[in-house]
């Protein structure tokens, strides 16, 4: 099983550890890639890590992705929501993704329950802090696993 997975967090997920920890936990996004890191190994695979607060580095970011992972992990913070830009982009990726959100973005404003991601994802992880990454992670070994047969 080929099991390299990019984990992209988006705009503003730079400052976690200093935004509402009731949202978004205490962890800082060093202190959570290092968390997940050992969640991949655990689950035998192989994880890389981006972020960016600019939007066209990431869709620049997800071009890239399928010459060096097989699937994604993707936290957009709040592009989630709005960015047809980064939908098109993850479409060109063609990579299985999850879609991962710290918080319960579905209890929260009317305007974080819509993401423009959802329906190109094959799993959406929310309101579990970290352990979603594991969730997401989880379904993409199984995803890949299948994929081999
Ligand atoms: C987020 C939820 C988004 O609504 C928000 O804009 C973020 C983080 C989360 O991880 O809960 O920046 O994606």
């Amino acid at each position: 099983m080929r099991g390299r997975v990019a984990i992209m967090h988006g705009v503003n997920l730079d400052t976690l550890g200093s935004r509402n920890p009731a949202h978004y936990g205490t962890l800082t996004l060093t202190e959570l890639e290092a968390r997940v890191r050992t969640y991949a190994s655990e689950l035998g695979l192989d994880p890389s890590f981006f972020q960016t607060n600019h939007e066209g580095e990431f869709c620049e970011e997800l071009h890239a992705a399928p010459g060096y992972c097989d699937a994604l992990v993707l936290n957009p913070g709040a592009w989630t929501h709005y960015s047809w830009a980064i939908r098109d982009a993850l479409e060109v990726s063609g990579l299985p993704a999850v879609e991962v959100h710290l918080s319960a973005v579905d209890e929260r404003e009317e305007w974080r329950r819509v993401s423009v991601i959802r329906e190109l994802s094959i799993g959406s992880v929310q309101g579990k802090g970290v352990e979603g990454y594991r969730e997401a992670l989880g379904l993409l070994r199984d995803r890949l696993a299948e994929a081999v047969g």
